[in-house]
């Protein structure tokens, strides 16, 4: 039996990240058949994880980028990205620029996808006069939890598309060629409801063509939903979103009046999540007594907290645990009782079992001892991309599985002398 994940423990100390490239080769095929075809062509959002070493293995498969800061282009760029915008190898979409954001969208040619109408007048004034894409709020959309609603009246995202005909004439006054309409409108929590929203979206895009004679893109955003509580493998809805695909690709030829109008999507959950595993250590198990306010709770102990992995902290967000014993990776089996998985920060949210309303959701696993190992899986996705310094734990490390076996360190263990280096005084 292997040994793998205890002996990289014992070598590289834990918590640790671990992506394996074997899934992501299938998460990538998948995206390959879902795009096949002319004019169809897809972006990885790198925001959920921008590795150089992941963003390299979705430009060798021809994927092209969404960025959303300066730092983020210049990440696709040091990867072998292309700067330009003909084509767009590189998009850059924000609601709000900060740090070198004009910089680099002028130094690099990138073609900036404006998210709030001033951005306008902002890029005027920066002197910039090259192409641009418009980021649209449709007024529906919805994201995998409530919290990340991405279109409607109380999404901060894009531009409302009731202010697009004014932003058509102020992006004309002001010299910027409109070669692209983009909308993120997120997947919801269901399959069904992204085709649903899709296809509500085609017929949006449908009516606001018609003002931008110079579109030669259309984007269809990110959002394909992935299965947090079901295992990998081959989702059911993905014929139907590329015969989906394909329809709206020829509606949306049709308004542009153009046969070689490109249509566009831009996943990251769906490409990353399942490739990352975050494995930690445990370290104790205690109780709690029940009284008038709540039963008692067993809380495992773990050595990794919400700087290394936010998402449930954040939205509740799930993620299938695996306790491993003994140094051949045994899983552990049998009977099983309701846990709570927490952290070491200092903060009565650092817990990896909880409802998006902030209460605990013990979860039932045959109980962890101390030197278990437990394996948070589905983590590649917005996982080591939001993680923090919070309590001045430096980042885990991340480590490559190739499709071989062999394992590659991609990035350190942060250290005190790391946090200390940006301070100046
Ligand atoms: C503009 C845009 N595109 C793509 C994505 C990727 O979404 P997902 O990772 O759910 O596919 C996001 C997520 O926030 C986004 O804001």
């Amino acid at each position: 039996m292997s040994s793998f994940y205890h002996d990289l423990a014992a070598d590289a100390g834990t918590p640790y990240w671990l992506y394996d490239e074997a899934v992501l080769q299938r998460r990538l095929s998948n995206i390959a058949w879902l795009t096949e075809g002319p004019g169809l062509q897809p972006r990885f959002a790198m925001k959920a994880c921008p590795a150089t070493r992941v963003l390299a293995a979705m430009r060798s498969h021809g994927l092209w980028i969404d960025a959303v800061s300066g730092n983020e282009v210049l990440r696709a760029r040091h990867a072998g990205f292309a700067g330009g915008n003909d084509p767009p190898q590189i998009l850059f979409t924000s609601d709000a620029w900060r740090d070198n954001a004009l910089a680099v969208i002028q130094q690099e040619r990138i073609l900036p996808n404006l998210g709030s109408p001033g951005m306008v007048e902002m890029l005027r004034q920066a002197g910039y006069r090259g192409p641009i894409a418009l980021r649209v709020n449709p007024g529906f959309g919805h994201g995998h939890v409530n919290t990340c609603d991405t279109g409607g009246p109380s999404a901060k995202h894009g531009i409302w598309h009731e202010d697009l005909p004014a932003v058509a004439g102020a992006a004309a006054a002001a010299g910027l060629r409109v070669v692209m309409l983009h909308a993120h409108i997120g997947s919801g929590p269901q399959p069904a409801e992204l085709l649903h929203n899709w296809q509500r979206l085609a017929a949006a895009f449908e009516t606001l063509l018609p003002l931008f004679p110079e579109a030669t893109a259309v984007n269809l955003g990110g959002g394909l939903p992935f299965n947090y509580r079901a295992a990998e493998g081959r989702e059911a809805w993905l014929p139907d979103l590329r015969d989906l695909l394909v329809q709206i690709a020829g509606r949306l030829a049709r308004a542009a009046g153009q046969a070689g109008l490109r249509v566009e999507i831009e996943p990251g959950r769906y490409l990353m999540a399942p490739v990352g595993t975050l494995v930690t250590r445990v370290l104790d198990v205690k109780r709690t007594r029940g009284d008038a306010r709540g039963p008692g709770v067993t809380f495992v102990m773990v050595d990794a907290g919400f700087n290394d992995l936010l998402r449930p902290a954040l939205y509740g967000a799930h993620h299938a645990l695996q306790v491993l014993r003994g140094e051949a990776d045994e899983p552990v089996t049998g009977e099983v009782a309701p846990v709570v998985v927490a952290g070491p920060l200092c903060e009565a949210g650092d817990v990896f079992t909880r409802e998006a309303n902030g209460l605990l959701a013990p979860r039932l696993l045959p109980c962890p001892q101390p030197g278990d190992l437990l394996l948070i899986h589905d983590v590649g996705a917005y996982g080591y991309a939001m993680s923090s310094t919070y309590n001045s734990f430096g980042p885990a490390p991340q480590f490559w599985r190739t499709s071989g076996g062999e394992v590659q360190m991609m990035s350190r263990r942060g250290t005190l002398a790391d946090l200390l280096r940006l301070e100046t005084g």
